[in-house]
């Protein structure tokens, strides 16, 4: 884990988080009901923009990004509580969630077939899984491109990868994708899903 990465990522997004990331976040951070668990909340961006969650459960990986956190932990609106734990094994009880959220970080965790697998079992049937995520562009040249930057990108970023594809994997899990929305000519996407009952869930792997 890249202290580095976590010093510099706010000053970084800035920009983008004062632009149109601001209201993406808080249309998706608007389905987020009912106790939540954020997905490697970093350094605590959506934190202040919680508004109808009873309570959020985040979970971060890297100790100095939840040292940064702490501040805008501060500012919510909401009780936030933050565990040191990846995404690939979540420390909750099956269906104790209403709402899943991740935000630019499917792009980052290692193993994301073995995530997905853990909020499916740990969201309720029928709860929200609520994306926000860059991902491999359609178009075949820039998606090449995104191809040859990912191996020097992913050392620079503490390991983010560019050329992930979402709504694929979202499919590969059968997933129920219930609303899209294209950002920055499709580079981002805000992604809904519908958690379904267990008995579809460890589709891979498992
Ligand atoms: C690009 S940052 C995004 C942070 C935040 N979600 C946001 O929207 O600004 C990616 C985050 O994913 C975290 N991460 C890396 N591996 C992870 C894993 N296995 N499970 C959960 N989070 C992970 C990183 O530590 C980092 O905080």
């Amino acid at each position: 884990m890249n202290k580095n990465f976590a010093k510099w990522y706010d000053f970084f997004m800035n920009p983008l988080e004062k632009g149109k990331f601001k209201t993406i976040r808080a249309e998706l951070l608007g389905d987020a009901n009912g106790k939540v668990l954020e997905i490697g909340s970093g350094t605590g961006v959506n934190f202040p923009l919680y508004e109808k969650a009873q309570a959020v459960h985040a979970i971060e990986p890297n100790l100095a990004m939840i040292e940064k956190s702490i501040l805008k932990k501060k500012h919510a609106r909401v009780p936030i509580e933050i565990h040191n734990a990846g995404a690939e094994r979540l420390p909750f009880d099956t269906n104790s969630f209403d709402s899943v959220v991740a935000t630019l970080v499917f792009c980052t965790i290692p193993n994301v077939d073995e995530a997905l697998n853990e909020i499916k079992r740990v969201c309720k049937p029928g709860g929200s899984i609520l994306f926000f995520e860059h991902v491999k562009l359609e178009n075949p040249v820039l998606s090449k491109l995104q191809d040859w930057l990912t191996p020097t990108w992913k050392s620079l970023c503490d390991g983010c990868c560019l050329n992930r594809n979402l709504e694929q994997l979202l499919k590969s899990h059968r997933m129920e994708i219930t609303e899209t929305k294209e950002y920055y000519k499709g580079l981002f996407v805000l992604c809904k899903v519908t958690n379904h009952d267990k008995t579809e869930m460890f589709i891979k792997g498992d």
